[in-house]
């Protein structure tokens, strides 16, 4: 689904040049669900930003679905974009003047959704991630675990084939981190391919695969093993129920900063 080829993205202040992703290679397959681990500063909400096509590269190759992004003009990427990719903040992004349904809403505009579609859309989301109750409100009405529900809502009521999560728990008490954190399991068995950024090694349990940046690298890839059972025994125990494959990469560690 994703490739990138040697790609760099570096930016220049005040006389210092930082290079936020240094000569990346990556490839994400469709259906992955990739945890990011990696210290503060070390360019994951930047990589997170290049592959949502909110940001550009610099330098190299990068290709999503074929398409080859590194050529494409901004109003091609946004084109993109808007079709098979939803991003989740980490800070949420909710426009505070409009309530949950109508945030939830927007998107449905902007793909030119009819009336009478968007409603269905929006009610079987809002149900999806247990908000109707909360459909009239504004944003600053709910809790931090309500807001990225919304949020959340509002990145897959266009069914897009990717997700992006920047440290989507990073808000949230650990009982809603975990409602969070099921629900992308689920929108991940569904079919979706999901890159989260994340700074709890226990979710990348989650996930099927996890790497690791330093100095806008990766510097560790790993897959994640399911055991038998797993599904219940982590809902029984909430405790980890898969293990990391590190027969390929032996000894090594995957940290978090
Ligand atoms: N718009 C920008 N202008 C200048 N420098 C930037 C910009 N965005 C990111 N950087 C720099 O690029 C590097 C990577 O930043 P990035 O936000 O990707 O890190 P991160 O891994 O997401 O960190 P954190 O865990 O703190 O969110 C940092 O040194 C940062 O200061
Ligand atoms: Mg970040």
């Amino acid at each position: 689904m994703i490739k990138f080829n040697q790609v760099s993205r570096s930016f220049i202040g005040d006389e210092v040049e930082t290079v936020a992703i240094d000569e990346m290679n990556l490839t994400i397959n469709e259906g992955e669900f990739l945890s990011i681990l990696g210290p503060s500063g070390c360019g994951k909400s930047t990589l997170l930003n290049v592959l949502g096509m909110l940001d550009s590269i610099d330098t190299g190759e990068f290709s999503f679905l074929e398409n080859p992004v590194d050529k494409y003009s901004e109003q091609q990427r946004a084109r993109l974009r808007k079709q098979h990719i939803g991003f989740i903040f980490q800070n949420f992004n909710l426009i505070d003047e409009l309530t949950v349904e109508q945030n939830i809403e927007l998107p449905l505009y902007y793909h030119k959704v009819a009336k009478t579609e968007r409603k269905r859309l929006v009610d079987a989301v809002l149900k999806r991630v247990d908000i109707s109750h909360r459909r009239k409100h504004l944003p600053a009405k709910l809790s931090g675990g309500q807001q990225q529900r919304v949020a959340i809502a509002r990145a897959i009521v266009t069914n897009p084939d990717l997700i992006l999560a920047d440290e989507p728990t990073g808000n949230l008490d650990s009982k809603n981190s975990t409602q969070v954190m099921a629900l992308l399991q689920q929108l991940n068995q569904e079919g979706a391919t999901i890159v989260m950024v994340t700074h709890a090694p226990e979710h990348i349990i989650y996930g099927t695969r996890v790497i690791e940046l330093l100095d806008g690298k990766v510097i560790t890839d790993h897959l994640v093993k399911e055991k038998p059972n797993s599904q219940i025994e982590k809902e029984a125990v909430g405790v980890y129920s898969k293990e990391i494959d590190s027969t390929a990469d032996q000894g090594v560690e995957v940290t978090c900063g």
